[in-house]
């Protein structure tokens, strides 16, 4: 007799909208995924992170041209189950975002992470809410450890 094991995964999709919480300062935020329409908030994001000198891998600002390529390459990902990325909105922009990258064979159940706020949306709470999102997203997608 053949036993066939099926592993339900619930992976969200590009755009698709994750929940609403309220900030400590009582600003509503958004989580979803990304879009192909936020590459002109993210450039504002990623660069805003640089200017600040912030504790993330990049440290030259980025043109309209990169990042057309970073946001191509993380909805690519995302729709490969590759990685799982959630973003923060607040008031129609993007002020947040955490990414988990699945590594590949026999390291797939580890993912890295990724995570910022910008400077004028930290300490109310929204990247804890980030964090505990990348958390749930990661382990549909086969994540053990992050
Ligand atoms: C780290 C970061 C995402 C936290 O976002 P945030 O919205 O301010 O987080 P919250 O308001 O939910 O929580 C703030 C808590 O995180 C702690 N914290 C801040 N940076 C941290 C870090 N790098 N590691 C661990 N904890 C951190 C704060 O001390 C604070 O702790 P407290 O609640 O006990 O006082 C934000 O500070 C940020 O974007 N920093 C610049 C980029 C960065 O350092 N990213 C992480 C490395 S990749």
């Amino acid at each position: 007799m053949h036993f066939i094991l099926l592993r339900w995964v619930i992976v969200l999709k590009v755009g698709e909208l994750i929940r609403n919480f309220k900030a400590r300062d009582s600003k509503d935020v958004l989580l979803r995924s990304p879009l192909w329409s936020d590459i002109d908030d993210f450039l504002h994001f990623i660069n805003s992170l640089v200017d600040e000198g912030a504790d993330i891998l990049a440290n030259t600002k980025r043109t309209r041209e990169e990042e057309v390529d970073f946001v191509s390459r993380l909805i690519t990902n995302i729709e490969r189950n590759r990685m799982i990325s959630v973003v923060a909105e607040v008031e129609g922009h993007l002020i947040g975002h955490v990414e988990v990258t699945k590594k590949v064979g026999y390291a797939s159940h580890v993912g890295l992470l990724g995570i910022s706020v910008l400077k004028d949306y930290r300490d109310i709470g929204i990247g804890q809410e980030l964090m505990k999102e990348a958390e749930t997203q990661a382990k549909n997608l086969g994540v053990e450890i992050i």
